[in-house]
């Protein structure tokens, strides 16, 4: 017990020794001054996990919650664990996080992290947030999506409610433009300590640079001096392979050298592994943090020393000529450039190792990230948008608009996915769809499974497309084993929604096995969370009164389910075994991952794109064309399928389609 104290007691230390707290009446009495203030301060210098405590201490919580904004998960997750620690209460009680598909809060939460979509999402349910006497706009400069839909939002709400707060936090980027977006609010800074970090380039350019990485931290292990080391990569899957990597290149090595603690850090990564890249380096170790853009600015490592930076990034792109979004592996911006490299510098002098040459960093990089709202897909927002009753969104308070195709391409997918009527009015399916936190192919997929009487199924497969890739694995001594145990769920090429599907309820008639799991090369892990998922699915599907209804068998009814949602994404095959996409033809091919990577079905539906050496459609089902007419003859007229020998369909079946 007094061990526990004692730790407890450092923990208040710590707080007391960031660079905020000397600062900490200063900015209460600003923000008791003024309604809106801009806080800009050095990433680590203690905003995320002091401000909201300091808010909590001078009574702002007996008025209404204290709200705090993330554009991540991981960082919502493990910043609210970080602050209940260092109240010493448990989390989930005062202090909690809400992510998508996971709520730890309770009534009694008052410090209330969260991710910024979730709270995009928590508007649905009061439009004046009037729960929260302060809400933190965190992260500001990261510039997410929903990040800049909240910024209208709240915007607006301080005109009519002058009792609540609205901090915009951010690190040491655009602090005057969010000023100026604000009416000229304050701005706060605080002045963050910082120590000169040595910035190296390499002289030529790298042709492989996650080669060039592990060389890189190698070469820091036998020769620097202790400290930690952080790598970025651009994720998960190239984090699980430098791990393997490296640990397999250590191995053998034994005493020659010091101990090597290798921690990755990705959104998907489960939360008690999360923790270990906070834990203490022992004597005479080095850690290795491998991390995606997390730790660019949402989590501060304590003893990061050096840092390598490949110097790119995976970020959404979008073509709204085409209406394709695609992950790519872009050059990250200057801007990001020198926020990795201050993470060498936070706590001595550091030294970054940039895997490029000083020439691209000036010559190739952007100045400046392009904020996601002009870069991506605006369905989701819209529709959001549409349900709050904002119609006019061409003169929405926008801090960048997006570009005006882009909305319009919004208005017409919704519109053909039949939640707008031809007015732009939200329709009884645009209503439901917009309960659901997804994307609208996906919400729409789910209402129109009650159309085909598969909705157990259908949620099943939105659950498992939700894991992402982290269901199967493949260890490397065992990879025909692996391979084969998941080829069983494609057995009658059914395509890979439905593997999905057959995994999952295989798992559910084992009884949730782990052992089953293990058998099949199955992480259990990523199947809980598809339980988890699955069940709030289910009790969205509830509120908008659709019915359960299951018939596994009839694999066609669920294929047109998806089709329902996904008749954007089809593509057709060519005469060289690629495929093109049926409207705006780009060449695209599936995924070696897939089922039907050899099988080559004539049509298919593709639940994403990749683009890695080219454009991959991954997770993809085979689909005849005449349905594409039957479900979404907004979309599809007759000669966009015929020349496949399409059976003409009568008319009148379609069932898609404003109502
Ligand atoms: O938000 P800002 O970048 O200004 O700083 P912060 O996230 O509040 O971090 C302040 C301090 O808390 C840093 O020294 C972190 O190392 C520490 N921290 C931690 O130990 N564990 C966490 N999960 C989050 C922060
Ligand atoms: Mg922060």
């Amino acid at each position: 017990m007094s061990a526990a104290k004692t730790a407890h007691q450092r923990l208040l230390e710590d707080r007391k020794s960031l660079p905020i707290y000397a600062y900490r009446e200063q900015l209460l009495d600003a923000i008791k001054e003024h309604q809106i203030l801009v806080i800009e301060g050095e990433t680590g210098s203690g905003k995320t996990t002091q401000i909201p405590q300091y808010l909590h201490e001078a009574g702002y919580s007996k008025q209404g919650k204290i709200g705090c904004t993330q554009p991540r998960r991981v960082a919502a997750m493990s910043v609210s664990a970080r602050v209940a620690t260092e109240m010493d209460v448990k989390l989930g009680h005062e202090v909690g996080y809400s992510i998508r598909f996971e709520d730890c809060t309770s009534d009694t939460t008052v410090l209330k992290y969260m991710t910024d979509g979730m709270l995009l999402r928590e508007f649905l349910g009061e439009p004046d947030l009037a729960s929260y006497s302060v809400m933190m706009v965190d992260e500001a400069h990261e510039r997410t999506l929903s990040t800049d839909i909240l910024f209208g939002l709240v915007k607006d709400i301080t005109r009519f409610r002058p009792d609540i707060k609205l901090l915009i936090s951010s690190a040491t980027l655009d602090a005057q433009k969010f000023s100026d977006y604000f009416d000229g609010a304050p701005i706060f800074r605080i002045p963050g300590r910082r120590f000169p970090v040595d910035i190296l380039y390499t002289k030529a350019p790298e042709a492989d640079y996650l080669e060039a990485a592990i060389v890189t931290v190698l070469q820091i292990h036998v020769t620097q001096p202790s400290g930690d080391v952080l790598v970025f990569f651009t994720g998960q899957e190239e984090i699980e392979t430098a791990e393997e990597i490296l640990k397999h290149r250590t191995r053998g090595l034994g005493s020659k050298i010091a101990e090597m603690i290798i921690c990755p850090i990705y959104a998907n990564l489960p939360p008690d592994m999360q923790a270990k890249i906070f834990e203490e380096t022992p004597e005479g170790a080095r850690k290795v943090v491998l991390a995606t853009n997390i730790a660019e600015t949402s989590l501060t490592i304590d003893g990061i020393k050096y840092v390598i930076d490949p110097g790119f990034c995976k970020q959404k792109s979008y073509s709204p000529r085409t209406g394709m979004e695609s992950l790519i592996v872009t050059p990250i911006s200057q801007a990001a450039a020198q926020q990795r490299a201050g993470r060498a510098g936070r706590t001595s002098a550091g030294k970054c190792f940039r895997l490029y040459t000083a020439w691209s960093f000036q010559n190739e990089m952007d100045e400046n990230t392009i904020p996601e709202i002009q870069r991506t897909n605006l369905g989701n927002v819209v529709l959001l948008l549409k349900s709050l009753g904002i119609n006019d969104l061409i003169n929405f308070d926008f801090m960048d608009p997006p570009p005006a195709e882009t909305l319009l391409r919004a208005l017409e997918q919704l519109y053909a996915l039949g939640a707008l009527n031809d007015r732009g009015e939200l329709t009884k399916m645009g209503r439901r769809m917009a309960e659901f936190p997804m994307d609208p192919m996906l919400s729409k997929m789910l209402v129109a499974s009650d159309n085909y009487k598969c909705s157990e199924e259908i949620v099943t497969i939105c659950a498992m497309l939700s894991i992402g890739n982290s269901i199967f694995y493949r260890p490397k001594d065992k990879q025909v084993h692996a391979d084969n145990a998941r080829m069983n769920f494609h057995a009658g090429n059914v395509g890979d929604h439905i593997a999905l599907m057959k995994v999952y309820d295989s798992w559910k008639e084992t009884n949730y096995s782990t052992q089953w799991c293990y058998e099949n090369y199955i992480q259990v892990r990523s199947m809980k969370r598809a339980r988890d998922i699955r069940d709030q699915l289910e009790g969205l599907l509830e509120r908008v009164e659709i019915e359960s209804s299951s018939n596994p068998n009839e694999l066609d009814n669920i294929r047109k389910a998806i089709t329902s949602g996904f008749f954007y994404h089809t593509a057709k095959l060519q005469k060289n075994g690629s495929y093109r996409t049926v409207k705006n033809p780009q060449t695209v091919s599936i995924h070696p991952s897939s089922g039907l990577s050899q099988v080559l079905p004539r049509w298919v539906v593709y639940h994403e794109l990749v683009m890695t050496t080219k454009e991959y459609m991954r997770q993809v089902i085979e689909i005849k064309p005449d349905w594409l007419v039957e479900i979404a003859p907004h979309y599809y007229k007759l000669k966009d399928v015929e020349d496949s020998g399409a059976h003409k369909m009568p008319k009148g079946q379609g069932r898609a389609g404003p109502d």
